[in-house]
C-alpha cells in the first residue's frame, strides 16, 4: 500500500502520517525532513544557496537516513544525528529556496521513489501524490487556515524555548507557502485524486480516524 499525504506548512502532516503509518504497521517517510538536511549541510558549508550546479553537487555527495529508535524516527546526514538541528528556524527560513531547483529535486525523488520501491509507506511532503508515488493508492492533500496553521506552530516553538510573533509567523509561513506552491518543478498543489481533508477544527485523532475510515472503505 502507498499512501500520499501532501499540504501547506503546519496543516498536521508529519503528525498524522506517523499515526496512521503505526495503525496500518507501515512505513513513514518524512520527505521534507531530506530538504532540511541538505539545507543543513549546505549552510554549514557556507554554499551559496542560489547555486543549483553547488547544492546538485552537494546532494550528490550526502548519505540521507532514517533510522527507528523504538517509536522515534531519527535522520541521519552522513551518519550523524541531525534529527533535532533540521528543525532550527533558520532551515525552516532556507529550505523552500533549497528545495526549489528542479535538478535538485530530481535526485530527491528518485531516492524517495526507491525507499517507497518494495515496502507500504506513508509519505508526506509537497509532491507526493504528483511526482513520487503518482500510483499512490490514496492521496490525501491536508489543509487548513492560515490562522490556525501558525497557532500550531507557535504553539511548537514556544515548546522548543523560542517566543515568536503570531503576525510574523503567519507571514513567514504564507511566504513559504506561496515558494511551494509557485515552483516550476514540484509544486505544491491538489491533484485531480486528491482527497482534501480541512483539519482546521479537527483533533489529530479525528482527521486519523477519518483517514482509516476512507481506507477501510474504498
Ligand atoms: O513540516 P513543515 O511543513 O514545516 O515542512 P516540511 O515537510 O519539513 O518541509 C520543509 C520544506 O521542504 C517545504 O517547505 C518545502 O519547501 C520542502 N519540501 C519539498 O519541496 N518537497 C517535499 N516533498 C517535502 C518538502
Ligand atoms: O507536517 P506539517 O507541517 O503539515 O504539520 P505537523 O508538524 O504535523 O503539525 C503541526 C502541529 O500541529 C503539531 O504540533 C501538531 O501536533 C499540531 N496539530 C494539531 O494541533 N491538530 C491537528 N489536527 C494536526 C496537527
Amino acid at each position: 500500500m502507498k499512501i500520499a499525504i501532501d499540504g501547506p506548512a503546519g496543516a498536521g502532516k508529519s503528525t498524522i502520517a506517523r499515526l496512521l503509518a503505526r495503525r496500518l504497521g507501515i512505513i513513514y517517510i518524512d520527505t521534507g525532513a531530506m530538504y532540511r538536511t541538505l539545507t543543513l549541510k549546505a549552510l554549514r558549508q557556507g554554499i551559496d544557496l542560489n547555486n543549483e550546479n553547488e547544492l546538485y553537487q552537494l546532494i550528490l555527495h550526502t548519505d540521507i537516513d532514517f533510522f527507528y529508535n523504538g517509536e522515534e524516527q531519527k535522520v541521519l546526514c552522513d551518519g550523524e544525528d541531525v534529527t533535532e538541528d533540521i528543525r532550527k528556524p533558520e532551515i525552516t527560513a532556507h529550505v523552500s529556496r533549497v528545495a526549489s531547483f528542479p535538478r535538485v529535486r530530481k535526485i530527491m525523488v528518485e531516492r524517495q521513489k526507491r525507499m517507497a520501491d518494495k515496502v507500504s509507506v506513508v509519505m508526506d511532503g509537497r509532491d507526493i501524490g504528483e511526482c513520487v508515488l503518482p500510483d499512490a493508492d490514496y492521496k490525501f492533500f491536508l489543509t487548513a487556515s492560515i490562522e490556525e496553521r501558525a497557532e500550531r506552530r507557535r504553539r511548537e516553538l514556544i515548546a522548543q524555548g523560542y517566543d515568536i510573533d503570531l503576525d510574523r509567523l503567519k507571514e513567514e509561513i504564507k511566504k513559504r507557502d506561496e515558494a511551494d506552491a509557485s515552483r516550476e518543478v514540484g509544486a505544491l498543489k491538489i491533484l485531480e485524486d486528491s482527497i482534501v481533508i480541512d483539519t482546521s477544527h479537527m483533533s489529530i485523532e479525528e482527521v486519523v480516524d477519518n483517514m482509516m475510515k476512507i481506507i477501510g472503505e474504498k
